[in-house]
């Protein structure tokens, strides 16, 4: 079932409001998910952020904070190696364990510039878990740098698939026996000279990540971006014949 606030979680009208509700509520008090279907209302959890507002693809926090909870212990050591905006340093922080950020694109001080595909020799088997949430085709540009995998269009064979191959074989190599990495992506849906094309993105790199890892399980992510909620989408995916994404697949994987 799709998560909806209580009517405790949404803030008050008022009459800045227009005597009607506002669209921001209260964000609901962080909880360990417990079924394989994930949802949380919000982008962020608690008074404050975690990433930096505004970034386009940011992951929503309450992910990485489960996915700590359950996967880790405080003062290990966690990595994402496509850091993007920080999201996964700042969950890491607080609650009190050690993180390491790369991206190709770093966005802060913290974030190293690194190629995914080619992570720190130092690190191998230091690492107690590895949170990814990787570009997958190239709706997205995140600057220039040739390396980035959202430059790979997910149409042109399997070089997409095989840049994810090797990144899998770097997180492979620098975590620990018997510990976790999790792997947050979605399908894709395009239109290409006016025929649409499905990539079963998640399937595909589920079936690359099985050949190095034993799969722990699948979780479906409730997605809450605005073009869900929007007329024109609505319609053009009902008239189209087509569906818009509405979860993520989430993988939880061990190294044996
Ligand atoms: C979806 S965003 C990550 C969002 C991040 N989890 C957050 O919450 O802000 C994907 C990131 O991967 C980075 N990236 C793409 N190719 C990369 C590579 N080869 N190595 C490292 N980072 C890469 C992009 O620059 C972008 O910042």
């Amino acid at each position: 079932m799709p998560y909806r606030p209580k009517p405790s979680h949404r803030a008050p009208a008022t009459p800045a409001t227009g005597g009607k509700p506002p669209v921001r509520f209260k964000r609901p008090p962080l909880a360990i998910q417990v079924s394989t279907l994930w949802d949380y209302p919000s982008q962020d959890y608690g008074d404050g952020r975690q990433g930096i507002p505004g970034y386009k693809g940011a992951t929503p926090s309450y992910i990485i904070w489960n996915l700590l909870q359950r996967y880790t212990a405080e003062k290990e050591m966690v990595v994402d190696c496509f850091a993007g905006s920080g999201t996964t340093l700042d969950v890491a922080r607080d609650l009190n364990r050690k993180a390491l950020g790369y991206d190709v694109h770093p966005t802060r001080k913290d974030i190293f510039r690194v190629d995914a595909k080619k992570l720190p020799p130092e690190l191998t088997g230091k690492v107690d878990f590895v949170f990814i949430d990787p570009p997958y085709g190239t709706h997205l540009d995140y600057g220039d740098d040739p390396r980035d995998i959202g430059k790979l269009d997910l149409a042109d064979g399997t070089k997409y698939y095989d840049a994810m191959e090797q990144v899998f074989s770097e997180i492979h190599r620098i975590l620990k026996p018997g510990r976790h990495m999790a792997l947050y992506v979605s399908d894709s849906y395009e239109h290409r000279a006016g025929k649409g094309v499905f990539h079963p993105v998640g399937f595909e790199l589920f079936a690359r990540l099985r050949k190095l890892f034993e799969p722990v399980d699948i979780i479906s992510v409730t997605r809450h971006n605005k073009t869900l909620e929007m007329g024109n989408y609505r319609k053009a995916a009902e008239e189209g014949n087509y569906f818009l994404r509405g979860f993520n697949h989430l993988f939880v994987m061990k190294k044996a």
